[in-house]
């Protein structure tokens, strides 16, 4: 079983590091969250996954979020301390998603609200013309939300920002962070292509896709599209076949909450089978889920995130846990 594979032009392994866990609600401090990446680099991560969006939303009318960039912060302080080779690592970010209070609290026309910036944002980092209402996400898990923002002149500014966060020129890959309904998904992907044609991403990723979707934008991003980044777990099991279509199409599918998430309930009893096996093992069951991911598909990439060293540590051994057939036979197939 191949655990390397290519993605945006880096041969490196196929489990990575999600670091959305160090830069929201529940993270922990920064120096932990710091070791907690120097660890999983140090195992041997070469691809770290992080989002414009991975901050904590200030109060409205607090002012501009001081929080913003802290993720991609994060990541760029963690490299630069780094004593590898800084050059061998795919750092991934995503664009048109931000962070909300949980009250959809977005009435006041930008223009005149007294907590806009002066960009015409407010207090989370939130551009918006007067009077558009947006999609909320909200985890169970949490006071805080997600709303999707992808017009592509946002997209196109957060992404520049995401290159000032990350200390880059260009940044590797970027994602689209997911579908907006308030805007047509062929100008997301045209917002991605304008970014490739102007050098400011080297590849393109589109995330919480469907398989029509796949295809909308690897017509209009050609072969710059490079990653399918879709929920993929035990408890969440791809039900529309993304993971296959991927195949078909050469892209690589990279799966997020590969351990079921931490801010939203799920179904435990998808592990049970998982735990077994570790059972038998005398490991972790989260380090089969991670080794059986990879057995999926050998263009699938997974991106568990983690709160300290241990649990990077331990999931990172899942690269050198050959499942075997009866082991596999036992699992979901
Ligand atoms: N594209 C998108 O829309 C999207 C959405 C969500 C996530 N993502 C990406 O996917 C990444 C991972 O997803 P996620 O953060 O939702 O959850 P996850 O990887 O499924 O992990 C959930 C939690 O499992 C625990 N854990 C991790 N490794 C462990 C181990 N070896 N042993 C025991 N416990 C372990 C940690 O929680 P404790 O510290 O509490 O133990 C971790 O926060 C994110 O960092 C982000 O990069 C992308």
């Amino acid at each position: 079983m191949m655990m390397d594979g290519e993605l945006a032009g880096f041969a490196i392994p196929r489990l990575g590091m999600g670091t959305m866990a160090l830069a929201i609600e529940g993270r922990p401090d920064r120096d932990t969250a710091i070791r907690t990446i120097h660890a999983g680099l140090d195992a041997g991560v070469r691809y770290l996954d992080t989002a414009w969006s991975y901050y904590l939303p200030s109060e409205p009318g607090t002012g501009t979020a001081k929080d913003l960039g802290y993720g991609e912060k994060l990541v760029r302080d963690a490299l630069i301390s780094w004593n590898g080779p800084r050059d061998e690592v795919l750092v991934a970010t995503k664009t048109g998603y931000r962070r909300t209070m949980e009250v959809p609290a977005f009435v006041a026309p930008v223009s005149d609200s007294p907590e806009s910036d002066t960009q015409g944002r407010d207090s989370e980092g939130c551009s918006r013309r007067p009077g558009e209402e947006r999609q909320h996400l909200q985890a169970a898990g949490s006071q805080y939300g997600w709303m999707a923002d992808s017009r592509p002149e946002t997209m196109i500014r957060d992404a520049k920002e995401s290159a000032l966060h990350l200390g880059v020129d260009t940044l590797d890959l970027l994602y689209s962070h997911g579908p907006d309904p308030a805007v047509p998904y062929e100008d997301q992907c045209g917002a991605l292509k304008q970014l490739l044609d102007e050098g400011v991403i080297k590849y393109a990723g589109i995330s919480r896709v469907n398989n029509e979707q796949i295809d909308l934008a690897r017509g209009i991003i050609g072969s710059g599209l490079v990653a399918v980044q879709n929920q993929f777990s035990p408890s969440h099991p791809d039900p529309e076949h993304t993971m296959e279509h991927c195949a078909e199409l050469g892209l690589a599918f990279v799966c997020w909450s590969p351990l079921g998430g931490f801010l939203d309930t799920f179904d435990q009893s998808a592990y049970d089978p998982f735990r077994t096996v570790a059972a038998q093992r005398g490991c972790s069951y989260q380090r089969v889920v991670l080794a059986w991911e990879l057995t999926r598909y050998e263009r699938l990439f997974t991106i568990p995130s983690a709160r300290n060293p241990q649990e990077i540590n331990d999931s990172f051994a899942a690269t050198q846990l050959q499942l075997t057939q009866e082991e596999l036979a036992m699992l979901p197939c």
